[in-house]
């Protein structure tokens, strides 16, 4: 009975952990991300971050990351459309898009280390 409850208590707090980590993507991963992948042609954090609005964010991100897409395809940068069709991209998208909206523009913060 009681090794019952406890495997019972351990499942419930492993499908928990499971579920609170797809739901909310995380902004310190996007932060690394974002160093990582766009820095080199966007410069810092703070000043990546603050290329735009949170509500120009999310409309960068929507459809699939729809205008993302496009507005690097439409720069005729080559490193800039083999990165933003990459299997990279599309796997960190959630997260860095938490990053930069967290500290887009209007936001009124600045990310610490970045
Ligand atoms: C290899 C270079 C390169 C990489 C990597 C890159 N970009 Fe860009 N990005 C560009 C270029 C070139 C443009 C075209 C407009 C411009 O010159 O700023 C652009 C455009 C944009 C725009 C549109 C700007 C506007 O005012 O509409 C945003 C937003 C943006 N990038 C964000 C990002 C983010 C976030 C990442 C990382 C996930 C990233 N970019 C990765 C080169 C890059």
């Amino acid at each position: 009975m009681f090794h019952k409850t406890v495997s019972i208590a351990f499942a419930s707090i492993t499908i928990f952990s499971a579920t609170t980590s797809i739901a909310f993507a995380d902004v310190n991963k996007g932060q690394k991300y974002y160093l990582k992948e766009c820095k080199e042609c966007h410069g810092n954090g703070t000043k990546g971050a603050a290329m735009l609005e949170q509500a120009e964010w999310k409309d960068m991100f929507a459809n699939g990351n729809k205008e993302m897409i496009t507005a690097h395809e439409e720069s005729n940068n080559e490193k800039a459309k083999k990165y933003i069709n990459s299997d990279k991209f599309k796997e960190h998208a959630q997260d860095l898009f938490d990053f930069l909206h967290e500290y887009a523009k209007d936001s009124g913060k600045v990310p610490s280390c970045g």
